[in-house]
């Protein structure tokens, strides 16, 4: 199949594709991915068509955010697949940025949020949100878009940018989009290609698990009454755990017991050589 889609990979061009729409007075909505694109992914993008004129999906692995001894070389890339996808639900830009456009030689910067961005997946991959507000805020320099789109799939992540375009006045709206699930729970993820053929039916446990806790929450029983039950389980069917834990909707708070304001119970394992991470809304 011969891809039409308007694909640019330098900073300069996309610039003047911006500088024309903003002349025409369109609204930019920006999707950012490092691609793998799976149906998650397009639900964003179909979000985005409904809040701008013109979208654009970036796709740029983001070496930032890996740390050693994690999955950056293995990551899986296929930029001509993901054109593809793109082509059939329509959008107006990919950008795919060649890595010297993102990084210049003798880029250094880094931006850290704090807060935020500690305790949960920021423990245990300290180096992430550090690559992810950088390639973002990289991103939405770049594209300058109205609107930038994230799935509540990663759920800090996305707080860790809104508080970024908040203390940044990055002229930007944030919009999360809900988490697409395989027809078994399991969340979709460009990893889940990883698993084995067994981890593959194990791994809808984890949202299994998720949704007994929150209905035991919403009866009034307190998480390290729940958790520990429903851990063991986890641990015996191969999981290991990283963290388990309810936390405050918005502020990432940790909680004990579901008391009425918005929580929200998050997740994250390792099933095989796979990192899982999922969460889910605990709203009475
Ligand atoms: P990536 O893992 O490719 O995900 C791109 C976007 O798709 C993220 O906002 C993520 O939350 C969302 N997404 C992934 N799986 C989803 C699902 N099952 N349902 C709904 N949305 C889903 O997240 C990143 O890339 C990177 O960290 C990035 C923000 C692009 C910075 O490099």
């Amino acid at each position: 199949m011969s891809i039409k889609l308007n694909t640019i990979s330098k900073f300069a061009d996309l610039k003047t594709t911006r500088s024309t729409w903003r002349h025409n007075n369109q609204t930019i909505a920006l999707v950012p991915t490092m691609g793998a694109l799976h149906e998650g992914h397009l639900s964003l993008v179909k979000l985005a068509h409904t809040v701008a004129s013109k979208v654009i999906v970036s796709i740029f692995v983001n070496p930032k955010q890996f740390g050693q001894g994690e999955d950056l070389d293995e990551y899986p890339r296929d930029l001509n697949s993901d054109l593809g996808k793109l082509e059939e639900i329509g959008v107006d830009l990919v950008y795919a940025p060649d890595a010297d456009q993102i990084y210049p030689h003798g880029f250094s910067t880094v931006i850290s949020v704090t807060g935020i961005s500690e305790g949960l997946c920021g423990a245990s991959r300290p180096h992430f949100f550090g690559g992810v507000a950088t390639v973002v805020t990289k991103l939405l320099l770049h594209c300058t878009p109205d609107i930038a789109i994230f799935g509540e799939k990663d759920y800090q992540q996305l707080l860790v940018i809104r508080r970024l375009v908040t203390d940044l006045d990055l002229p930007v709206d944030v919009m999360g989009g809900p988490i697409v699930r395989e027809s078994d729970g399991l969340a979709l993820s460009s990893r889940n290609i990883y698993l084995s053929k067994q981890d593959r039916q194990t791994a809808p446990m984890l949202h299994k698990a998720l949704m007994s806790t929150r209905a035991q929450l919403l009866k009034g029983v307190s998480m390290h009454q729940v958790a520990s039950q429903t851990t063991d389980q986890l641990i015996k069917a191969g999981f290991k755990l990283d963290y388990f834990e309810l936390r405050d909707a918005n502020t990432l708070a940790p909680m004990d017991q579901y008391g009425g304001q918005p929580a929200r119970l998050l997740i994250a394992t390792t099933l095989g050589r796979t990192r899982l991470i999922d969460n889910i809304a605990v709203i009475g």
